[in-house]
Order: structure tokens, then sequence, then C-alpha cells
């Protein structure tokens, strides 16, 4: 393949044109492998495609969990790819100082990204010893409930407008056969959607002490009780529910197999796959419309370092692409996530971006949990509370001492 473009590009130079100069096939690994992620992800290509350079698709299947580790493993034993999805924050921190990753920080000044970039902590994540290293692509949020109308109208009540109400819908949709809450019974799923209850029931504050501060105290208060109460209803909620993948539950909620989901803003790609219309088909809370607000994580794209210096040209070819206007906007289009600039018309997006952009607009924002608490903490949490999800004989009381006693050691 590779001498076939070398011949393609002496003979394009020989015949006195430029097309072919910079052909590069550029490996892309990610895990956006859902309906709604691969379309998305499919944008990224197309417009990678159309300067004359090759998107080759490396899609790990499973989830960030699942990829995470090849990508480094890859990259360390030096079989790089041409560029790698992670997420924001420190993921990469090693791999750079390791000098590993292509600094972009001239194709970032030539696109002022410092100036563009909303919010700038995005960057900040990109950033190590004052150089950049990633290209944000999104702004990703996990605290939304997604609701069936179907689930709902065959049941015979109301779409509920908050978690409490749709606590208090539940025994109606059981009597139809119809379970409330879709769950995939994957770690970072239930540890996910512990950290949205977390924050719309016990507020931001009692967040920060906990996940910032390592408030011990405050991880066994009272105001948190009520947080481990919440999740106790969620897990008899969903019992009914014995899917794995995220996409599996979204499917429950988009059939009216289920009354709702917890789970992060890219559940809007499955959807829209689907052809639903929100505010019609299915709605969205975020904050399970008790406190609105959401966190700032996301996608960045990396570039491991290589030789070829045309390597290095499409990499940053590619990283200009993705944060450029036009493909911002229809990459997020379809992903259900939000820009990663504020200056770009978002007027097509959906009812459910529409009100992740006002909240983000009124600055209701806070961290994602992989930005405050060490890996060692967040696995430890994730741990306890699958064995909280998976055993009933566990009540919220017990799960409660033992996370008390985790935040009590974290660092
Ligand atoms: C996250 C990622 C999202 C989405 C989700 C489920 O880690 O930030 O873009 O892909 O996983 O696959």
């Amino acid at each position: 393949m590779k001498s076939l473009k070398k011949l393609l590009v002496a003979s394009t130079a020989i015949c006195g044109t430029t097309f072919g100069a910079y052909a590069t096939d550029l490996e892309v690994t990610h895990w956006w492998t859902s309906g709604g992620e691969a379309a998305a992800v499919a944008e990224f290509a197309k417009a990678f495609n159309a300067t004359g350079n090759n998107w080759v698709d490396g899609a790990i299947a499973g989830s960030g969990g699942t990829a995470r580790p090849i990508i480094v493993s890859r990259i360390l034993g030096g079989d790089p790819m041409g560029a790698t999805q992670l997420n924001h924050g420190r993921q990469a921190e090693e791999l750079i100082e390791a000098g590993l990753m292509l600094d972009l920080t001239d194709i970032a000044d030539a696109g002022g990204w410092r100036d563009v970039v909303n919010p700038t902590g995005l960057l900040d994540s990109c950033t190590v010893d004052g150089k950049i290293y990633c290209v944000p692509v999104n702004i990703h949020s996990w605290q939304w409930i997604w609701l069936s109308h179907k689930a709902y109208a065959d049941a015979g009540v109301d779409v509920p407008a908050n978690w409490n109400e749709f606590v208090a819908a539940a025994p109606a949709l059981e009597a139809k056969g119809i379970t409330p809450l879709a769950m995939g019974q994957q770690s970072w799923q239930t540890s996910g959607a512990f950290g949205v209850i977390n924050v719309a029931i016990g507020g931001l504050d009692l967040w920060t002490k906990i996940n910032v501060n390592k408030d011990a105290e405050a991880a066994a208060s009272p105001e948190m009780a009520e947080v481990f109460e919440a999740f106790g209803a969620a897990r008899s909620l969903s019992a009914g529910s014995n899917v794995q993948d995220w996409n599996q539950a979204t499917n429950m909620v988009i059939t009216g197999q289920a009354g709702g989901q917890i789970m992060g803003d890219w559940a809007q790609g499955e959807f829209q796959v689907a052809g639903q219309t929100a505010g019609v088909d299915y709605s969205c809370l975020p904050g399970l419309g008790v406190n609105e607000i959401i966190s700032t994580g996301g996608d960045a794209f990396y570039f491991p370092k290589n030789d070829d210096p045309a390597i290095t040209a499409a990499q940053k070819e590619l990283a200009a692409l993705m944060i450029s206007q036009p493909v911002q906007v229809a990459f997020n289009l379809k992903k259900g996530s939000l820009p990663v600039r504020g200056d770009i018309d978002m007027s097509t997006a959906n009812d459910c971006m529409q009100k992740g952009l006002s909240i983000l607009a009124a600055g209701n924002i806070m961290p994602d949990g992989a930005q405050v608490l060490t890996p060692d903490t967040t696995s430890r949490v994730e741990d306890l509370l699958v064995e909280f999800w998976n055993d009933t004989s566990m009540t919220p009381a017990d799960a409660q001492a033992q996370y008390a006693q985790i935040i009590s050691e974290a660092e």
C-alpha cells in the first residue's frame, strides 16, 4: 500500500501536479463502536479523507476500560498508532513524560486554540510544561437520565420531571412488566450512575467536600446517607435489567422496555440513530431534574511521535481539522456531546443538547471524577459499588460505612 502511494506521489509529481503529495495512511484508535459513536467518528474520517489522506479506522470493541490499556501498551511497546482517543485528564501523562507524544503547540498557536477552547480547563488538561499534547474534541457530561415516552405511555403515567417522580412512577411500570431503570452490568456504569445520584441528591458542595477535599466526615454524613438510599432505590428499580453494554441499556429505553437510564450524554447518539426525537420520543433530565449541572470531562486525541515526516504532517493536519469549526459542529451533533469551542453555531442541536449548552453557558459545571480522585481510590470505590449493586443483602448504610473508610484513606 505504502509503495503504491509512493509511486502515485512520484507519478503525480512527474505530471506536475501536487495531488498525493500529502496522502498518508493514519491509523486512529478509539472505543467508539456503538451506532451513534460510529456515526460521529465517521465525520472525522470523512473530513480527514477529504484532505487526500487516508483514515485507517482502529476501533477497539468494548468500553474505554478495555481500550485504554491496549492503546497505552501499543505506544509503550513501540507499535504506535497515528492518533488515539483518550479522556481529558491524566491518562496520557506518563506517555508524555516519557517523550513519546507529539508536541502540538505550533498547531495550537496557529489555530488560536487558547482563545477558542471553552472551558479553558480542557486545554490545560492537554498541557504539560507549557506544551500542548492533545486536541480536545468534545465535552461529555455524565449527569443525565434518559426517559422513554413509550414506556410511560404504556404504563399510563406521565413522563417524570425529576428523580422523585421517577421513583414514584416505577410501580406503574413494573405492573406492566417494564423495567423502571435500565442499567448495563459493567463497573464503570455502576460507579458513573452513583456519581450522578451523588451530585443530584447531595448537591455540589457535598460532592466537592468528599471528592476534592477527601472529607471522610462528609462521606459518613446524614446527607450522604440520603445519596446511598437513592442509590439503593436505583438498585431495586434496575432488577430486571440484565444487559451488559451501555448502549444495550439505552436500547431498552428506545424500545420502551425500560423507563429510563442514567447515562452520559453519548446516549443521545443512539436515540438519533434510532430516528427518535428529543421531547417527542424521549426526554432527558440533566442532574436528574433535581440539580442541573454538568461535568466537563470528555475526549481528546493524542498523536504518538513518529520518525516519518509524512506521518507527522498528517497527524498535525488531523489535529487542526478535529477542532476546526465545521468538523466540531458535524462531529458533536452526531455524538451528542458539546463542542469545545464557543464560537460556532449550534442552533440545529436538539432539545437535550440545547439544555447542555445553556447549563454550560450559565457556568454550572463541575470537574469529572477522574480529574480529582487517584486511579487507586477510583477503583476501590468502584469495587465497593459493584459489590453493593450485586449483593442485595448489603444495605445502603453498610456501603456508606465502607465508602467513608475509603475516602478517609484517599489522597
Ligand atoms: C467515554 C467517552 C465517551 C463515550 C463513552 C462510552 O469514555 O468519553 O465519548 O464514548 O465512553 O463509550
